[in-house]
Parts: C-alpha cells; sequence; structure tokens
C-alpha cells in the first residue's frame, strides 16, 4: 500500500486534511500527517518510508530525498517550487509537482489588502490615501498577477503589467497596460505588486535602481519571495527616499532594522500569509491529493517541474 506524507510546517485547515485524507484513503493509500515540526530531523524521520510527499513551503532538500528511500513523487500544494531541490529529485527519479493556480486568489486578495493597509498608514490615525485612480504595476502576470489586476480594476486602479513570458494581446485583452520594460514598470506604478518566482535569475533582481525609478509616495507589495529583493539597495532606496513604502508577506532578513528606520513604511506578515486562507488550503491540498494518486495509479505527470 503506498504511503502518502503531509508534511507541513505551517499546517493546511482541518477540512483541506480532511479532504487529502479522503482522496488518499479512498485511493487505497495510507496517509501520514507531520505538522508545526520544528526540527529537521523529525521531517528525515517521517520521509523514511513514504512513497509520495505534500509539502507547502517546506525546504525538501537533497538530504531529505535521500533519506526517503522509496520516495516517488513530491507534490508543492502552492505555486512557487523554489523550496524543492529539483536536481536531488531528478538525480532519484523523483518527480516533483506543484499546483499552479489553486491558491492564486487567496495570495491575490492579500496584495490587495497590503495596498490598503499601507495606503492607511497601517491604521494609524493619520491621514492616509485611496488607491482608487492610482497606477498599478504588476511585476510578473501570472496567475496572481491577473488576478490581481483584475481586483484592483474593481477598486478603480490603472493597471500596467511587464511579463516577457506572456503574450501582449493576452494582457491587453484584460484591459491591461503593457509596459515595454521592468524600468519603465516601475517608473509609473504608484504601486508595485511583486509575483516573480524566486531562481537564479530574480533573486535580488529588485533593488535601489528600480525602486527609486518609482513615482512620489509609491509602495512596493512583495506577496511573492523575500529573495528576490536585494535588500541593501532596498534600504538605501528608502533611506534617501523617504517616501517610498514597502510591505512584504514574510519578513525580508534585515526587517528588524527596517521597522526601526521607517516605522509605518515598513510592514511584514509574521508568517507567510498568501495562501493561507481554507479555501486556498482545500484547493491546493485536493488538487496535491489528486495529482499524487493519478501519478501513481496512471502515471499522470501533468505538472511536474523537474522535466
Ligand atoms: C506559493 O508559492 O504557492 C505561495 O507562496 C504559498 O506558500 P505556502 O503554501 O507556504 O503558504
Amino acid at each position: 500500500m503506498a504511503k502518502v506524507l503531509v508534511a507541513t510546517d505551517k499546517p493546511f485547515a482541518k477540512v483541506a486534511v480532511d479532504g487529502i485524507r479522503k482522496i488518499v484513503e479512498g485511493a487505497g493509500f495510507e496517509l501520514a500527517l507531520l505538522e508545526k515540526y520544528t526540527d529537521k530531523a523529525d521531517l528525515l524521520k517521517a520521509v523514511a518510508d513514504v512513497d509520495a510527499i505534500i509539502v507547502r513551503s517546506d525546504i525538501i532538500s537533497a538530504d531529505v530525498v535521500e533519506a526517503a528511500k522509496n520516495l516517488k513523487v513530491v507534490v508543492r500544494a502552492g505555486a512557487g517550487y523554489d523550496n524543492l531541490d529539483l536536481a536531488a529529485c531528478t538525480a532519484k527519479g523523483v518527480v516533483a509537482m506543484n499546483t499552479p493556480g489553486q491558491n492564486s486568489n487567496a495570495v491575490a486578495e492579500l496584495a490587495l489588502g497590503m495596498m490598503i493597509y499601507m495606503a492607511r498608514n497601517q491604521f494609524t490615525p493619520v491621514a492616509g490615501t485611496e488607491i482608487k485612480g492610482k497606477r498599478l504595476g504588476i511585476h510578473a502576470y501570472g496567475n496572481v498577477g491577473k488576478l490581481v489586476a483584475s481586483h484592483a480594476k474593481g477598486f478603480g486602479m490603472e493597471i500596467y503589467a511587464f511579463d516577457p513570458f506572456v503574450k501582449k494581446e493576452d494582457m491587453e485583452k484584460d484591459g491591461v497596460n503593457v509596459v515595454a520594460s521592468v524600468e519603465e514598470l516601475y517608473a509609473v506604478s504608484d504601486y508595485l505588486s511583486l509575483h516573480i518566482p524566486a531562481n537564479d535569475k530574480t533573486k535580488k533582481s529588485i533593488g535601489y535602481d528600480l525602486l527609486t525609478k518609482m513615482p512620489k509616495g509609491a509602495t512596493l507589495i512583495n506577496t511573492a519571495r523575500k529573495e528576490v529583493i536585494d535588500e541593501e539597495g532596498m534600504m538605501k532606496a528608502l533611506e534617501e527616499r523617504t517616501d517610498l513604502k514597502y510591505a512584504s508577506d514574510i519578513a525580508a532578513d534585515t526587517h528588524a532594522a527596517l521597522v526601526d528606520k521607517f516605522g509605518v513604511r515598513v510592514f511584514a506578515t509574521p508568517k507567510k500569509m498568501g495562501a493561507q486562507t481554507s479555501e486556498a488550503n482545500v484547493n491546493a491540498g485536493l488538487a496535491a491529493a489528486n495529482q499524487i494518486v493519478n501519478f501513481i495509479k496512471n502515471g499522470d505527470r501533468t505538472f511536474q517541474v523537474n522535466k
């Protein structure tokens, strides 16, 4: 009987775990749960005899893959798979997958919420501003970026986007103004919502040069990954441009120093909250469970990311 492990440092909502159990056990497999673990040794022990693993942002490094002697498939229940060591998976013949689109709306709603929170000076009594009529730049027009654009239109924002991997016509069909370069996007955006993945090309790619191109009073909203920010460059930009703001869904490494220096101009959620809704947990968790069952039973590799 195949054994499926759900290893989540930040657990899914109970309704999602119940749904995953139904799918896994309904397929005749066994389900094991490892939640809120604080010690990597617990993860290494839990993976020892499993055929499949479902994770969120949990780090599946080479030693975890090595310790999982029977592992055939690992599914990141979510979009970004920078937490999976793909080379290690490939070397051991393990299929790695993600569940694109399943938690996008939750992340998009958080991005909008953060914009309003920052516009109102983190709900301090100082008079804030409105997001209506402001220009919103979407950096990467994937599943989340597209939803942020659509929700923001309802608030009366003017939408701009840059994404070299999406056809201009497709963005224009959504009523989005397509710009020709990243630099142009930052230069027009009163709010800039980041949706790029963290990889070798994007890490530390957003820093001083781009931030100082932004209009007066601009805010960078980061619900993507902290690793894409050049924190030294951002610190310098926030020091020079006392009108700029930064809000992120997971604190920068230098968060304490940033808050110390810049107060309500900087905000970070205490733990990554973007995908933390019941709906997103159910969508991503159940998709992951179904993908595992379909892979083990039928060899279905849709959503494989280590091709
Ligand atoms: C994702 O890449 O899907 C999001 O960052 C959500 O991450 P989480 O599942 O750890 O909340």
